[in-house]
């Protein structure tokens, strides 16, 4: 096993397991100290959670640690996530974490690129060897895509498979529940937020029209899938 000694800001040590290819790469890179541990045991973690979801938050963690606001949120949207996770197939829920703990990387200054922060975080995971549906969950999370047709970005995203599936649904769920420092909201609260702080001239509100709607559907979908799966929305 490896535990990672410096972890995110509010977060106690990570523990992240032998994947090397991923784990050993990231962590020395930004820095981090990595001690090997023989045997497994205690070192297993506060809780069950897969090598890939702690590396991806440990990434995230390090991406986002001079955005305390952005780190809380993505803190909110990954809890959600899990809290969601259950409308999912079990094989997909570890996907769904990893995504919900990398969404919002784009916004780090050191992955900025085009200043479209699904896109430039998607690229970023892209270069760094993450795997494909990774890097389409993040370039698409939210319906980045109408946002992205008015910045004149769409050719780009498309670079990234679209799926429609249970898992991007309760991602942007999560996402779309979750207020910009990490508090729960509803869909409703969350959009007028958004439109709030983003500006009556923002291109977020030009394409408010397109996007409410797939955010409403997505919300529907997952609303429906908590009550099969006996969990509630919030
Ligand atoms: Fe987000």
């Amino acid at each position: 096993m490896v535990t990672v000694t410096s972890a995110p800001p509010g977060e106690d040590g990570v523990i992240v397991g032998s994947e090397p290819t991923v784990t050993g790469r990231y962590l020395r890179r930004h820095g981090l100290e990595v001690i090997t541990i023989a045997g497994s045991g205690p070192a297993a973690g506060p809780r069950a959670i897969s090598s890939r979801v702690n590396v991806a938050r440990t990434v995230a963690g390090v991406l986002l640690r001079d955005l305390p606001d952005r780190w809380a949120h993505t803190i909110g949207v990954a809890r959600t996530a899990d809290r969601v996770a259950g409308t999912v197939h079990p094989a997909q829920r570890e996907l769904l974490l990893v995504a919900a703990w990398l969404h919002d990387i784009g916004y780090s200054r050191a992955v900025e690129e085009t200043g479209f922060h699904p896109l430039d975080g998607a690229a970023y995971l892209r270069r760094h060897g993450w795997p494909m549906r990774v890097c389409a969950l993040v370039a698409h999370h939210s319906g980045a895509r109408f946002v992205a047709r008015a910045h004149n970005l769409e050719h780009a995203l498309d670079r990234y498979p679209c799926e429609r599936s249970a898992v991007s649904d309760a991602l942007t769920y999560a996402d779309q529940t979750t207020g910009p420092q990490g508090q729960p909201m509803t869909v409703d609260q969350r959009m007028a937020e958004m439109l709030a702080r983003r500006g009556p001239d923002s291109v977020q509100a030009r394409v408010h029209h397109r996007r409410e709607p797939h955010v409403r559907g997505v919300a529907m979908r997952v609303g429906e899938r908590l009550s099969r799966s006996g969990g509630q929305p919030e």
